[in-house]
């Protein structure tokens, strides 16, 4: 997946490992009542929690889905914490031999959480060592080539996968089936984006009002890792062009000047809803065309701009392709005319 041009967008959802400091891992949340949003998912895993711990049992395999930035890393750290395990993270394309895996897998302790990002992107032969382990606790590892080559057991800890992808639907079908639990992630409403702002913000020590905070939330695309991001920018231009404090006012004049707009879009959005209005007629347009017109993989328009589009109905999906609606011309400025 290629996430290159969206890395430099503030409101980019790529994750960032220089933001991987203790500042930043301070804002995550530690307990599952700390953790905003995602009512259905957080109610569901402390009654999973609950019985395991009461059965002195390790949590079943859980799959994570839903578009990026949306807190899967953060939700299995928290699982992790109140099972009082081990929290170990790799990622599917950190992983390239079944060697790797293998080696992740023996060190673990009993009960311990492995979490596997972007798990879609395991390669196969890496993929057949998980059915085992996560069915059996067991893996097979061949010793040596060609004729002497064979093959040895290994018996494993209990452990508890944690698999987060951008959509499901990727995963192959056997790998799908060894998750006892699948979740969804939904994007963020604009009060639990504010909350997760204000909750930052103390952790920050900014000064923050419920107004600048709603300003903050209502352009962060549903997305707590944008809203986050943007908060620190916004900090910025409090300290240095007001006068410390984010309000309403400081809050939308310093997102203006970012070119952030007041539902969160940026230059990158507006030209992919230009782009299907102007050349396209408004749509439907292939994703693969509209992909190639502005010079955007694919896979980006998918887990990074479509999910916000859909979700504000700017854009809809047809069989024929995709349609820029009438509120998108109208956000836009577009008269919307009927054909
Ligand atoms: N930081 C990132 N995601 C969060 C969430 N869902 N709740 C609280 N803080 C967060």
């Amino acid at each position: 997946m290629n996430y290159e041009d969206n890395d430099s967008r503030l409101i980019s959802t790529e994750f960032d490992y220089s933001e991987d400091s203790d500042i930043e891992l301070s804002l995550r949340p530690k307990v599952l009542d700390d953790y905003i949003g995602q009512d259905k998912v957080k109610e569901k895993l402390k009654i999973y929690i609950a019985a395991a711990k009461n059965r002195n049992d390790i949590l079943d395999h859980i799959l994570l889905y839903g578009p990026p930035g949306l807190g899967k890393t953060t939700l299995a750290g928290i699982i992790a914490n109140e099972m009082g395990v081990n929290f170990r993270v790799t990622s599917g394309p950190a992983i390239e031999k079944p060697g790797d895996l293998a080696a992740l897998l023996t060190n673990l302790q009993e009960g311990d959480v492995l979490f596997i990002d972007e798990i879609h992107r395991l390669n196969r032969s890496v993929e057949e060592v998980l059915y085992p382990a996560m069915e059996d606790q067991v893996i097979d590892i061949i010793i040596g080539k060609g004729p002497s080559a064979r093959s040895i057991r290994l018996d494993l800890h209990k452990f508890t996968l944690i698999g987060a992808t951008t959509r499901a639907g990727q995963l192959s079908a056997p790998l799908r089936d060894r998750f006892g639990d699948v979740e969804r992630l939904e994007l963020y409403t604009t009060e639990q984006l504010a909350q997760i702002v204000t909750r930052s913000a103390g952790i920050l020590g900014i000064e923050i009002e419920r107004d600048g905070a709603l300003e903050i939330a209502s352009r962060s695309r549903g997305t707590p890792r944008i809203a986050n991001r943007l908060l620190k920018r916004v900090r910025d231009f409090a300290e240095v062009v007001f006068d410390g404090v984010i309000t309403e006012q400081s809050a939308m004049k310093s997102l203006n000047q970012m070119d952030i707009d007041e539902l969160g879009l940026d230059q990158i959005d507006r030209t992919l809803l230009l782009t299907m209005i102007r050349n396209y007629n408004g749509g439907p347009v292939g994703l693969t065309t509209l992909a190639a017109s502005i010079g955007e993989e694919t896979v980006t328009i998918e887990d990074v701009y479509e999910p916000y589009l859909l979700q504000i109905g700017f854009l809809t999906k047809t069989p024929r392709g995709r349609c820029a609606t009438p509120k998108a011309y109208s956000h836009l400025g577009i008269e919307y005319q009927v054909e």
